[in-house]
């Protein structure tokens, strides 16, 4: 999978020790509850997947997808479910799982549409956090790393479907991000 056009940003070791941290901090603050983490599709099924595991606490997932229009690495802030969760939230501690929070447009609906069905309690925990691109602001409850302003791929992040399946994240040069 090695390319000429990538270079290591975040070491697969560091994102196991970091995804641990989470872990811990998550079952801390859910002692006695019984989290339902909702992964946004595709981008954090692998970070979800290592999360869980981390967490070692009772725990639920499920899962939802969007999709923005616009140009492939560009959130355009126009935003549509395109699967939408199995079971009902009501009533639930829901911690919604990212990727990559980049303009905050994508989860800022999110956060909007999972409010109305009236969870008991809702948060973000986003792996990666490109902050400097912010244009809603959204708050973060647990972030694994702040990154610059740079097209990141791997461990579930893609390039036109590709690199999902790095152990760690990359930068892809020459992709405006
Ligand atoms: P936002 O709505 O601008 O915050 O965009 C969030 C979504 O854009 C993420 O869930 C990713 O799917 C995608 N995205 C943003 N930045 C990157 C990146 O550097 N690499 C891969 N996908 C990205």
């Amino acid at each position: 999978m090695a390319s000429a056009v990538e270079r290591v940003l975040i070491p697969a070791e560091d994102l196991s020790a970091r995804v641990a941290e989470l872990g811990r901090r998550i079952r801390d603050d859910y002692a006695g509850r019984t989290p339902m983490l909702v992964g946004v599709l595709k981008g954090a099924v692998i970070f979800l997947a290592d999360l869980m595991r981390a967490i070692e606490a009772p725990c639920e997932c499920d899962f939802i997808a969007v999709s923005s229009y616009g140009a492939s690495t560009r959130s355009s802030g126009i935003v549509r479910l395109t699967k939408d969760l199995s079971v009902s939230i009501e009533g639930r501690d829901v911690l919604i799982v990212e990727d990559i929070v980049d303009t905050g447009l994508t989860l800022s609906y999110l956060l909007r549409n999972l409010e109305t069905r009236q969870p008991r309690s809702l948060r973000v925990c986003a792996l990666l956090d490109k902050a400097s691109r912010r244009q809603v602001s959204v708050r973060l409850d647990y972030v694994g790393f702040t990154i610059p302003d740079e097209f990141v791929v791997g461990y579930g992040l893609d390039y036109a479907g590709l690199y999902r399946n790095l152990r760690h994240v990359a930068v892809l040069e020459g992709v405006a991000s």
